[in-house]
Order: C-alpha cells, then sequence, then structure tokens
C-alpha cells in the first residue's frame, strides 16, 4: 500500500477535502491511478465553520490543505460522461461515507466495467442512487423554502440586495446557485448558508465561506405582505399536517415568514372547512333556489335569512331585508347594508341613512311613507384588523341577489323607484348605467320595477364628497329628484 500523503506506513491514506467535487476528483484521479483502494483512504471534509473569507478568498479553501497528490505517471482516468454527472451529484451528499463509494465507483468503471452503473442492484450503484436521490430532495426543499429578505446596499444593482439564509442538509449551496440565478436574473441576491454562500450581482455567481444564521437579515417591509398574500392562498381543505411536517420540516420553519402565523391560520381551519362546506351547498347560480313564489313581505324577509345565492352569505354577516309599508308609492334602492345596518339587520340607519333621512325631511316624506331596501342583502367587507371596511358588491353579487329586489318590488309595486347610487341604477338599467349629471334635472325612466325609476347620488356619496361645492350638488340632486318621485303622479314615462 502507498501512502500518497506522506506519513510512512499508515494503513490509511487521510485526503481532508473541502467538500466540492472538483477537489474529490483532483485526489480520486491520483489514487485510483494507483491503484489505492478506497477502503484504504479515509476521507474527511474540512468543517465550513474553520473556513474564512480571507483564506484564499476561494470557497471551502481548507485550512488542512494536504500537499496535492502528484499523479503518478500523468495517468488520467476516462469516465462516461453520464458517469461524471451521477457522481458529481452525490458527491454534495453531507456523509462522509460518500466519497469512499464514489471512489469505488470511480475504480471499477476505469477499471473496465464500463455498465457498471447499469446494474441497479450492485451494491455500490445502490449507494450512490441513495445520494442522489438525498440530493434531488434537498434541492427540491431548498427551491421551495429559500425566503429572501430585502437589504438596502449601495453596491447591488438598484441599492438592493435580497438576502436568505438556509440550512440545507447537504452541501448543496453552490449546485443550487445556478437555479436561483435562472429564476432570479434580475435582482441581486444572496444566500447564506453553514456551508457556504452564493452571491449573485448580475453578472456572475461569487461563492464564499458559510457564515451563521445570525448573519441574515429576520425582517424586512415585504414580510407582512407576503404573510398577507400566504394568509389568503392558504386552504384549509389542503391541509394535511403529516404531509406538511414531512415536506416542510421544522428546522425550516424559523426562515419562513408564513410559518410564524401557521398556528392561527391552522386554529382557523376548522371554521374556514365549514365556510367552504357551505359554499359549495349554496353554488346555485343565485338567490333563486331561496326566494319563495309569489310570497309577501315577510315571508320574504323570514326566507332571505337563509339565502346562499352567492359566498357573501358565508361572510360572517346576516341578510339586510327591505323594510316599509307593503303598498308604498315610492321605493328606494340602496346598494348593500352597511356596518351599521348590518349590525341592527335595519337598512339605511347608519351615516348614509342620517343624511338620507335629512333629505326625505326636505322632500316631506317620512320612513313611514316608503319602502326601502338595498340592490345586495349582505355587507360585502374587507376587514382590517377589528374594522369592517366596506367593499363594493360586485356585478356578479347584484345579479345573484336580483331575484330578492324582483321579489320585493312585485309584492310592493311601487309607483316610484329611486335608485340610490349607481350600484342600485345597474341593478335596474344594467351595468352599463352611469352616474346622472348632478346639474341635470331628475328625469324618470321606466323600468321592469316601477314605471317611473330615478337614478340619484347614494346618500354616502354625499358624504364622501371630496368639498362642499360638490357636496352641496349632490345634495341637491337627491332632494330635487325625492321631490319629484313624490311629487310627481300620472302617466308611466316610457
Ligand atoms: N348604504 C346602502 O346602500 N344601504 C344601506 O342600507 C346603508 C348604507
Amino acid at each position: 500500500m502507498q501512502d500518497l500523503f506522506g506519513g510512512g506506513a499508515a494503513a490509511r491514506n487521510r485526503v481532508v477535502l473541502d467538500g466540492t467535487f472538483a477537489h474529490f476528483r483532483e485526489h480520486v484521479r491520483a489514487l485510483v491511478a494507483a491503484d489505492v483502494p478506497a477502503e484504504d483512504v479515509e476521507y474527511v471534509v474540512a468543517a465550513p465553520s474553520a473556513l474564512r473569507a480571507d483564506e484564499g478568498g476561494a470557497l471551502f479553501e481548507t485550512r488542512e490543505q494536504p500537499t496535492p497528490a502528484p499523479d503518478p505517471g500523468g495517468a488520467t482516468l476516462s469516465l462516461p460522461r453520464a458517469a461524471v454527472a451521477r457522481i458529481e451529484t452525490a458527491s454534495h451528499h453531507r456523509s462522509d461515507a460518500v466519497w469512499r463509494t464514489l471512489h469505488r465507483v470511480v475504480a471499477r468503471i476505469a477499471g473496465g466495467e464500463r455498465d457498471l452503473l447499469d446494474d441497479s442492484l450492485d451494491p455500490d450503484v445502490v449507494a450512490l442512487t441513495r445520494f442522489e436521490k438525498a440530493i434531488r430532495r434537498d434541492a427540491h426543499k431548498m427551491h421551495a423554502f429559500v425566503r429572501f429578505r430585502r437589504l438596502e446596499d449601495d453596491d447591488a444593482r438598484g441599492g438592493e440586495r435580497f438576502v436568505a439564509w438556509y440550512q440545507p442538509s447537504h452541501r448543496i449551496v453552490g449546485r443550487e446557485a445556478r437555479f436561483f440565478r435562472e429564476r432570479f436574473p434580475s435582482m441581486d441576491w444572496s444566500i447564506l448558508t453553514p456551508d457556504g454562500c452564493a452571491h449573485w450581482n448580475g453578472a456572475r455567481v461569487v461563492l464564499t465561506p458559510g457564515v451563521d444564521r445570525d448573519a441574515a437579515p429576520k425582517d424586512d417591509d415585504w414580510e407582512a405582505l407576503w404573510c398577507d398574500y400566504y394568509a389568503s392562498i392558504f386552504n384549509p381543505a389542503r391541509v394535511k399536517l403529516d404531509a406538511m411536517r414531512a415536506e416542510m420540516p421544522k428546522k425550516f420553519w424559523h426562515t419562513l415568514p408564513e410559518t410564524q402565523q401557521m398556528e392561527s391560520l391552522l386554529a382557523d381551519v376548522p371554521r374556514r372547512l365549514e365556510e367552504m362546506r357551505r359554499n359549495s351547498r349554496r353554488m346555485a347560480d343565485s338567490a333563486a333556489a331561496f326566494v319563495p313564489g309569489g310570497a309577501d313581505l315577510s315571508a320574504l324577509r323570514e326566507a332571505l335569512a337563509s339565502c346562499e345565492g352567492c359566498e357573501l352569505c358565508t361572510n360572517g354577516t346576516r341578510a339586510v331585508a327591505g323594510e316599509g309599508r307593503a303598498n308604498a308609492r315610492i321605493a328606494l334602492l340602496g346598494e348593500q347594508p352597511g356596518d351599521v345596518e348590518e349590525r341592527s339587520g335595519r337598512p339605511f340607519v347608519g351615516p348614509a341613512g342620517e343624511e338620507l333621512g335629512e333629505a326625505l325631511r326636505a322632500a316631506g316624506l317620512t320612513r313611514e311613507d316608503l319602502y326601502v331596501t338595498n340592490a345586495v342583502k349582505h355587507f360585502r367587507h374587507d376587514l382590517r384588523g377589528k374594522r369592517r371596511i366596506h367593499k363594493r358588491p360586485t356585478v356578479e353579487h347584484v345579479s345573484r341577489c336580483q331575484p330578492w329586489v324582483d321579489a320585493e318590488l312585485a309584492a310592493v309595486e311601487p309607483e316610484a323607484l329611486v335608485c340610490l347610487g349607481v350600484t342600485a341604477g345597474r341593478a335596474v338599467f344594467g351595468p352599463t348605467h352611469r352616474a346622472p349629471d348632478p346639474n341635470a334635472a331628475p328625469t324618470p325612466r321606466s323600468s321592469r320595477y316601477a314605471p317611473r325609476t330615478f337614478t340619484t347620488f347614494h346618500p354616502a356619496a354625499i358624504l364622501r364628497a371630496p368639498d362642499e361645492a360638490r357636496r352641496e350638488r349632490l345634495r341637491s340632486h337627491l332632494l330635487a329628484t325625492l321631490r319629484r318621485a313624490s311629487q310627481d303622479r300620472g302617466a308611466p314615462v316610457r
């Protein structure tokens, strides 16, 4: 036996590798050429934490660098390209045992077993395949779980660098840098791992020694955005905890911002599943299936409570029915109940209701004279903390809710209908309806609900008007419309 690296007649040749395939290849070439069997070589990889950036600058430069072994007689090894690729992949495995396996595989192929890798039952091939699989699995996880945080960096393009800390199971950061370079070519990024770090600057990937986790940033201003996004795509029906733990081992959790909210998302799973079940039951095309035929207003009100005509029935709010005289001459149609209306179960009793009340008084009308309802019966909103922020219903919400409006107004048969705001106008005249000219006199049109149908401004639009002048114009239009609706009588308008 020959000790290639000195040290006398030791039974073992100790080879200190830097963990790269290139370094292994350099040594194995000499060892195989010298007929040193794998069993007589002790391969070790220098602990990455022993590496420092100032030790020559190259990644994985070892302090304990052995004297490079000469390649006796200048012998070269020639291996099939596919075999080299497989050996290269396996060489990223962290186990020290990998090197002896690879050494044996190299020696056997070089020794004439050219088809060795086709023998899937051969113990060395079995081991090689196991190492390769582990690397592919680890790469897959890295692609999925690396999370970048944005840092200001004057030297980076656009003054920002995206930095991730990650702990792969194997030494794959250099190998996988190619994947991230292709996926994120236009941003400067760094992936820091305990084994080594990869940095992309738009031109090339630079590798540097590994770092501790503390070197990585923990938060950035995009994190909240990402967490919101994750919560919004989180599908409770897909949660399989065991699979999740297997796929996303706990060791990755601290680098994943979304996992910080995992507990609360998981706690919410039963409620959201119930919501989804209800959603799948409801998906009738509209409220039509829930509207009793020929019903009077009180039967309609009762039936409305269990409407599942659209997904708004699952948003935790109750449906607010219209209210007022069953034979009112004038009906008002709003958009949807607001926060106050949903709580009290009555239309137009919040701030917009107060504004409307003023206009009604000025027009000489009282709520008791009217029938007041909305185009959409549930309160569509966004949650901001504990606040429920109004969200305009879509054309689809309006159209799914239309059977309720049809039934209510068929029961009331008003002579005049006043549409408050664009949503109400669209519910009656279709999606192309636009807000009226605030300076033009209100003009009735015939609709399927009433021979004289007006469109005017919503009281909430008056409250939101950007200035006093605009507010007054919208207010005047609403008042003029109510007056005209209450005074005009006579032949239906065409
Ligand atoms: N806005 C509406 O459109 N309807 C209400 O009931 C309250 C506010």
